[in-house]
């Protein structure tokens, strides 16, 4: 067993930096004393993984994962105890001495430890090859040399060459003692099968005679290989990849992030390019924010590892149009991941490769500048001259970019977004906004949230970050709310949602305050819509008041109003405006008179009671759950933040224990109240 000794160990956990560490893998925020980001281990779109740099501890909310800067790299790498301080020391310029170990013993830690050892191993022997060997110099280096590529690119890569021999490798591994399993589970090598599947025991290199290049996942550690040939007329593919493996998981890497992190990180801005090529030439050339999706469509893994380090892409076209045809659903997703999404094109078939050769990095990254276009603009360019002269062709292409128009989870910029399309087809703003309000309907009625699903726990969760970029989503007023509603966001895009937006909001203006909305608009739908039927036997008012019996309202007037109808129906009467706005008491009254005529001032479309009424009528259903949804979830919200004030004043330990039990419980609801509600599309609109 490979064995550090005790006090290097208690030296790397010395110096280890938690934000430092955690902070190579997410872009982390600080509010109040602690960092916040997205967590790394679920899926999420509002942070609630946390740093706390003063106890040197990391922690998320959502999935429980906690622990120290060991944990930390054991959980986000997979690796075993003594690999992650291997990592740590190395990051910190700490030796280890390790005792006299047989590869064995190195392979001893777990599975993919010895995946990750032997993939490093070859990549030093590859690059071993490229750089000193006579095949290596004269095909593979020659070759790289021949594209531009210079030592330090080749050495910042990695960059390797294997020899046109069968063998070669599994030698050489053989002989360094390395074990043929992991030679197989990382592809490096092949067995050979007869036709009936059974195994002849022979075992060849996967990659001989082509130049190699090493996929790092974002620590640095290499996982798998891209490997081109240099025969010009080779019948075989032009790249040959390693095949997915326990360390290897093609859906979730980009090329050239590790290399490019904190480019990425600094410039706020990630170029997306296709080829391995690419990325080194832009690299070499000064622009090192690049990385590239290696040839596959875009993956929701991709765009969610891109999401840590930014929000801003801008994607890179070769040419052709019938290519970017092809990219335009990939693009889509990155819109609906949140990203921020430019597109630069290069003239004549050139890609950013063969551009920035021809031209020198200086014009190149002029080119860059001058030439980027947002991507919802750049759309609407390239359908709109497609459909030239051609009205049905007009209308699809509208559609088309109302398609990716409503993939955007921001409601304010998808608001911009609505307006710059209607200039730019010449058409009226409100005759888009109908259009797009179907498109979204229709959508959501075909998946029960195609959008929503996904974007249940998007939309509840996105909002958090949304407002740390736009000031804006901050302060809606009644009427913006609306606004935005019409504009097809779900309520959720606009609540107040998670522990951490709460917390956010009490260091900025008072917001208005979300729980008397919510009741509010419990008492107007009850009170004007009471004996509307939901289904055969259950009306409005039976509806609401069971689902308030678990759900007191905190708003003592409106508790009252509440009380009020009850006891009509006690007697036997629907609670009506009618009759409420006769009541005793003046606040009541003038509550229901508010009630009763707020909403038509709502919008400018709304203007006249015929219009609206008969809408909202259709859609009662709906409305009573959103509202109703929206109330608990905002009672889940205040215990969240209740709960997490307990927690940083928490002093004893097992108290600390309860409290996380307890916020990660109601964590769990507020998901689930998430996803219900995103199920629930607001209608109001059509
Ligand atoms: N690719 C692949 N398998 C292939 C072809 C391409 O995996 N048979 C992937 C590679 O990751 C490649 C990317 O798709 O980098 C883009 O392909 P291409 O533009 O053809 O490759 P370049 O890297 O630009 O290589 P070159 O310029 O040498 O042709
Ligand atoms: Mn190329």
């Amino acid at each position: 067993m490979a064995r550090i000794p005790k006090e290097t160990v208690d030296q790397i956990i010395h110096h280890a930096d938690i934000v430092e560490v955690v902070g190579d893998f997410v872009s982390l925020k600080r509010k109040g004393q602690n960092m916040w980001a997205c967590c790394p281990f679920h899926h999420e779109k509002s942070p609630s993984f946390s740093v706390a740099p003063a106890k040197g501890l990391y922690k998320c909310f959502g999935c429980g994962k906690a622990g120290g800067v060991v944990q930390f790299i054991m959980d986000i790498e997979g690796t075993s105890y003594v690999e992650a301080l291997k990592y740590l020391a190395k990051k910190y310029g700490i030796d280890v001495e390790e005792e006299e170990k047989t590869p064995e013993q190195q392979l001893a830690q777990n599975d993919k430890d010895s995946q990750f050892i032997i993939s490093n191993w070859a990549k030093d022997h590859y690059h071993r090859l490229l750089l000193s060997t006579d095949e290596g110099q004269g095909i593979g280096l020659s070759y790289l040399r021949q594209r531009g590529l210079n030592q330090t690119t080749i050495k910042t890569f990695e960059l390797g060459y294997s020899l046109d021999q069968w063998d070669d490798l599994l030698k050489s591994a053989t002989a360094a003692g390395f074990e043929q399993k992991y030679l197989e589970k990382t592809g490096l090598i092949i067995r050979r099968e007869d036709d009936q599947g059974q195994d002849t025991g022979r075992r060849y290199d996967r990659f001989r005679g082509r130049v190699m290049f090493p996929i790092h996942n974002v620590s640095g550690r290499v996982i798998g290989f891209g490997a081109r040939t240099l025969k010009p007329n080779d019948k075989t593919a032009k790249y040959l990849n390693s095949p997915e493996s326990d360390i290897y998981h093609k859906s979730d890497v980009l090329y050239g992030l590790y290399q490019g992190r904190q480019a990425i990180r600094t410039e706020e801005l990630c170029y997306l390019v296709e080829g391995y090529l690419d990325v080194l030439s832009l690299h070499q050339g000064g622009i090192k924010n690049v990385v590239a999706s290696s040839g596959t469509s875009l993956t929701d893994g991709q765009i969610r590892l891109l999401k840590r380090y930014t929000d801003n892409v801008t994607v890179l076209y070769d040419g052709d149009a019938a290519g970017i045809r092809a990219s335009l659903r990939g693009i889509d997703m990155l819109l609906e991941g949140g990203l921020n999404v430019r597109v630069v094109l290069f003239p004549d078939g050139n890609d950013p490769d063969s551009y920035i050769r021809k031209v020198g990095d200086q014009r190149f990254v002029e080119h860059l500048e001058g030439a980027s276009q947002d991507f919802i603009q750049f759309k609407t360019d390239l359908v709109s001259r497609e459909a030239a002269h051609d009205p049905v062709k007009k209308a699809e292409a509208i559609r088309e970019v109302l398609q990716s128009i409503a993939k955007v989870p921001d409601p304010i910029k998808r608001q911009v977004f609505l307006q710059q399309t209607s200039q730019a087809f010449g058409i009226d703003e409100q005759v888009l906004i109908t259009e797009y309000n179907k498109l979204v309907r229709n959508a959501s009625g075909k998946a029960a949230g195609g959008q929503s699903s996904e974007g249940s726990g998007a939309n509840s969760t996105g909002q958090p970050a949304t407002r740390n970029q736009q000031s804006a989503t901050r302060s809606l007023s009644p009427e913006e709310e609306a606004e935005a509603l019409m504009y097809g966001a779900s309520p959720e895009d606009l609540g107040g949602s998670s522990a951490f937006a709460t917390e956010e909001k009490e260091e900025l203006e008072p917001m208005p305050d979300v729980l008397q909305q919510c009741e509010r608009e419990l008492v107007r739908l009850l009170v004007l819509y009471a004996s509307q039927p939901l289904s055969p036997d259950v009306a409005v008012a039976q509806y609401l008041l069971a689902q308030l019996e678990e759900t007191p309202l905190r708003t003592p007037l409106y508790a009252d109003v509440l009380h009020v109808c009850q006891q009509e129906m006690e007697q036997g009467r629907w609670p009506e405006v009618r009759t409420l706005i006769q009541h005793g008491r003046s606040d009541i009254r003038a509550l229901i008179g508010d009630l009763a005529t707020e909403r038509y001032e709502l919008s400018p479309n709304w203007t006249t009671h015929q219009i609206y009424v008969p809408r909202e009528l259709d859609l009662i259903q709906e409305a009573c759950d959103n509202a109703i949804l929206r109330l608990k979830k905002e009672i889940v919200q205040r215990e969240l933040n209740q709960l997490q004030k307990e927690l940083r004043d928490a002093r004893d330990p097992a108290a600390v224990d309860k409290i996380l039990e307890a916020l990660m419980l109601y964590k769990r609801l507020d998901n689930e109240l998430a996803a219900h509600l995103g199920t629930v599309i607001p209608r109001n609109v059509g």
